[in-house]
Parts: structure tokens; sequence; C-alpha cells
């Protein structure tokens, strides 16, 4: 049975190509634009990085699928089937980006038969890698990961992000989903502007917990493998299994705390990914 070592092996060669991408890049001056809302930002280096990504892939493997954030804003059906799929956020943190905010990652993730298999978080600012492979661990530089074993919700740190929508009720669910967790009470909330670098927090063990409504499918994948193999878990915002398509999700290092960050949430519907 494939291993997938030889896939891992590819996608830390090219996020890393991107990554410098998007190091040079943030230095020239940027054609941004928007998609969903006026605060889902795209530059022009997002669509060349995921060419970059995609067109090197599907020349190595040409049997294999493809989900990639520019294309699935494009047109192009977000789908997950039993195929070998490479699910790829080519600059996650674009509205960092723009403003050349320190916090901008490279995102892929692998699946099989639904069921993911590595994933790759090159951040593009300072060169770190988090990798991670099934059932062999994750690592950050090389170095082992693993999550915080801290139970103690009154002792926590915890991430989320804000999502592109900002109407006022969207806004009312988020602040009070964010109030509750603070006044549980935790140590603190942080928002860093990108979902794919706040989870590698988590399974680095320097935050606790992550929650969002509103990321995608490619914010998620190569995380989720990077958390669970850190020994944390990933699950949905109501406590059942993560769904990759549902754009939310709940992280923590324990069970204890991610029951305890489910129970306080309000959820924000932003549809699916796969529809
Ligand atoms: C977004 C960022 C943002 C989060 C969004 C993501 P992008 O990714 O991670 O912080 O709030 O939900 O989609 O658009 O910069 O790749």
């Amino acid at each position: 049975m494939a291993d997938w070592s030889e896939c891992l092996d590819v996608a830390v060669d090219i996020a890393r190509r991107a990554g410098q991408m998007v190091s040079c890049a943030v230095q020239l001056e940027k054609r941004v634009s928007s998609k969903s809302t006026p605060t889902d930002l795209v530059t022009e280096a997002d669509h060349q990085v995921e060419e970059l990504i995609i067109s090197t892939l599907r020349e190595k493997y040409p049997t294999h699928r493809f989900i990639g954030e520019e294309s699935s804003a494009a047109g192009v059906k977000c789908e997950l089937t039993d195929s070998p799929t490479w699910i790829i956020d080519p600059i996650d943190g674009t509205c960092n980006f723009v403003h050349s905010f320190p916090m901008v990652a490279v995102s892929i993730g692998f699946a099989v038969r639904k069921e993911l298999e590595f994933g790759v978080i090159y951040h593009c600012f300072d060169g770190t890698l988090y990798t991670a492979r099934k059932g062999h661990g994750a690592f950050c530089n090389g170095v082992r990961l693993q999550v915080s074993k801290e139970k103690d919700v009154s002792k926590a740190l915890i991430l989320t992000e804000i999502g592109a929508k900002r109407d006022s009720a969207t806004l009312d669910i988020f602040l009070g989903n964010m109030k509750k967790i603070l006044s549980a009470p935790t140590h603190g909330v942080r928002i860093i502007g990108s979902s794919t670098l706040s989870l590698c927090q988590v399974a680095s063990g320097a935050a606790e917990a992550y929650y969002q409504y509103g990321l995608h499918c490619w914010d998620i994948a190569a995380a989720a493998v990077i958390i669970r193999e850190a020994g944390g878990c990933v699950m949905d915002t109501t406590g059942g299994p993560l769904d990759l398509m549902s754009r939310r999700v709940v992280a923590a290092g324990t069970r204890e705390i991610a029951e305890y960050v489910v129970k306080q949430l309000q959820p924000i519907n932003y549809g699916r990914d796969d529809l």
C-alpha cells in the first residue's frame, strides 16, 4: 500500500519554492481585488503561486485531483472524491500579505479516499516548515511537535479568525462567541490573520485551542493532519467529526478544552465549500 512519503517530499519542495515566491512578491507593488466580500482579498501573487504549485504537481501526478483556493474562486468545482487529491492554499493570510504583516503561509494538504494523509505548511516570512504524515508524527523544522496537555480552560490561550462576513448580525454572533470564550475566563484570545498558522500554534503547544466559522477546506486540510499527529483533536463546531467542506472547525490540544469551546459557540452559517 502506498505510504505517500514521496508525495510529501514533493509537497515540501514545492511549498518552499512557493513560499520564496511569496516572500519576493511581498516587496513588490500588489494588485489587490476582492472575491466573495470586500474583505475577502486576492492578489496576482495568489494566482501565480497557485499556478506554480498545481502545474508542478499535475505534471508529476497527472491522475491526481486538485482543489485550490483561486481555482475554486474561478469556478472550478470544489469536490473531494476517493482519488488522491491535493488541497492547496497558495497564500493563506492574503490580507496580511497585502499589508506585509508577517503571518503568511503556503498550505498543502493531501487526501486519499477522503482521508487526510499528510500536510505541509510553510511560513513565508520566517521559513518555518510544519509537516505531518498520518501515523508518523508532526514536525516543525524537523523537530517533533507536541500539543499543550492543558485541560483547564481558565489557563488556556485561544485563537480565532474573523472570517469574511462583516454584516452586523454576523459580527454580533462573532463578538458574542468571543465574549463567552474570554469570560471563562481564559488567559486570552488572539487573532493573527492566518488560519493555517493559527492552527500550527495549536499543534506547537503555543495555544490551547482554535475555533472559526468561515474558513475553507484549504485552510484546514494540512493543519488538521499536523494537529492530530501532534496529539491534538480537530472537530466540527457541533462536537462531531470534522467535515472538511463545512467551513467551520474547533481544534485543541485536549478534548476537554475542545468540548468547552464547542459548548460556548453560536453558529455562523457560511454554507459549504462543495455546494
Ligand atoms: C483566510 C485567512 C483568514 C481567515 C479566512 C481564511 P486567505 O485565508 O486565513 O485569516 O479568517 O477564513 O480564508 O483568504 O488569506 O487564504
